[in-house]
């Protein structure tokens, strides 16, 4: 349900948006859900394409009770090495298709910008 990314690459990725803040017990950078309108817009490049993901997308709104709510970054540092996992964020954006006749040199996958997409 997350974008997820290796530690290092999470921890650039949230040092670009204003005032995120590293929650160590979650693991999950706090954001300020009032600013979400001046969070910047990132990019996934797949093969030579730009996918992008916007603010909305990728802030998480928490409600912690009846009175308080947060915001976190879906992008969370979890896994090692160079993989990414494209989750909920990125798919509720991009509408994909996959084809995989038994042959895994020819899968494809096919990204088109989803019909409900933010923008
Ligand atoms: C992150 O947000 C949670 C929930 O609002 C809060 O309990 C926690 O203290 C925050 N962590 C930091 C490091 O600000
Ligand atoms: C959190 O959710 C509950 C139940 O849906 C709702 O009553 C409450 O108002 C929400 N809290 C905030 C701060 O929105």
């Amino acid at each position: 349900m997350m974008l997820v990314y290796c530690v290092s690459l999470a921890k650039l990725i949230n040092a670009v948006i204003p005032r995120a803040v590293y929650w160590s017990d979650a693991g999950v950078y706090n954001l300020s859900c009032d600013n979400v309108a001046r969070f910047p817009t990132f990019s996934v490049v797949l093969d030579g394409s730009y996918f992008d993901v916007q603010p909305l997308d990728y802030t998480l709104k928490v409600n912690e009770s009846e009175t308080s709510s947060g915001c976190t970054s879906a992008f969370v540092g979890a896994i090692p090495g160079q993989t990414i996992i494209l989750g909920a964020p990125f798919l509720r954006h991009w509408f994909t298709s996959y084809s995989f006749d038994g042959d895994k040199d020819a899968a494809k996958i096919g990204i088109a910008k989803a019909a409900n997409a933010s923008s």
